[in-house]
């Protein structure tokens, strides 16, 4: 089970289905503070977990996930808590291509760009270094091999080395640990072309 239809059909099932941030979220917001960051675009935004945060905390959001369901309730918990922000239904790896170069200060992708081959995840990279403005940052988190395997969905599953070395090109890593699932949690920033 995998793709837009597996999405759809969890989302539609689980509705809100993560109410709190991932772990590192106040950390990572300090350091995207730190760095002057106000917009950041959300890719795999599913229901909102990390929008209503971000906006809560002044970041000018935008989310995008491949799921109505989950787009539709991201959008209504926005609108419920009265925050700005919206998210939109799109395939990250179709619209990725449309955003502007450095339209964005920050981005967000919690799980949601190890469903594809690490030469498409490569390819992602560096279009989300193209959409940050200079020395942006990137929030990513992927799944180590540590971390158990989904029974649903398909994901890559990394080992430090490959990581570094899809990042290496693109985004200089600032902070890199394990999370509570053992999946590489990672700050990286913008390297110029
Ligand atoms: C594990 S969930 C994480 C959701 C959210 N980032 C969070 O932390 O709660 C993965 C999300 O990525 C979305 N997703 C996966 N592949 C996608 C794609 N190609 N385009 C858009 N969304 C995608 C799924 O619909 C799902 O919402």
């Amino acid at each position: 089970m995998n793709g837009q239809k597996n999405w759809e059909d969890f989302y539609t099932k689980n509705n809100r289905f993560h109410l709190e941030p991932h772990p590192f979220f106040p950390s990572v917001v300090n350091v995207f503070k730190a760095h002057g960051v106000v917009s950041v675009l959300d890719l795999g935004c599913g229901s909102g977990r990390h929008l209503i945060p971000l906006a809560e905390n002044g970041f000018d959001v935008q989310g995008l996930d491949f799921s109505p369901a989950a787009v539709d309730t991201a959008q209504k918990w926005l609108q419920e808590k009265n925050l700005p922000g919206r998210a939109s239904i799109a395939d990250i790896h179709q619209e990725i291509k449309a955003f502007s170069d450095a339209s964005f200060d920050g981005v967000f992708a919690v799980d949601s760009l190890s469903y594809q081959s690490t030469t498409e995840f490569i390819e992602t990279l560096s279009q989300i270094n193209r959409l940050l403005r200079t020395g942006g940052l990137l929030f990513l988190v992927v799944p180590s091999k540590l971390a158990p395997k989904q029974e649903y969905f398909k994901q890559f599953h990394f080992n430090e080395e490959a990581l570094k070395l899809a990042l290496q090109d693109t985004f200089k890593i600032l902070e890199m640990r394990l999370d509570q699932d053992n999946h590489f949690s990672v700050i990286g920033q913008e390297i110029p072309s």
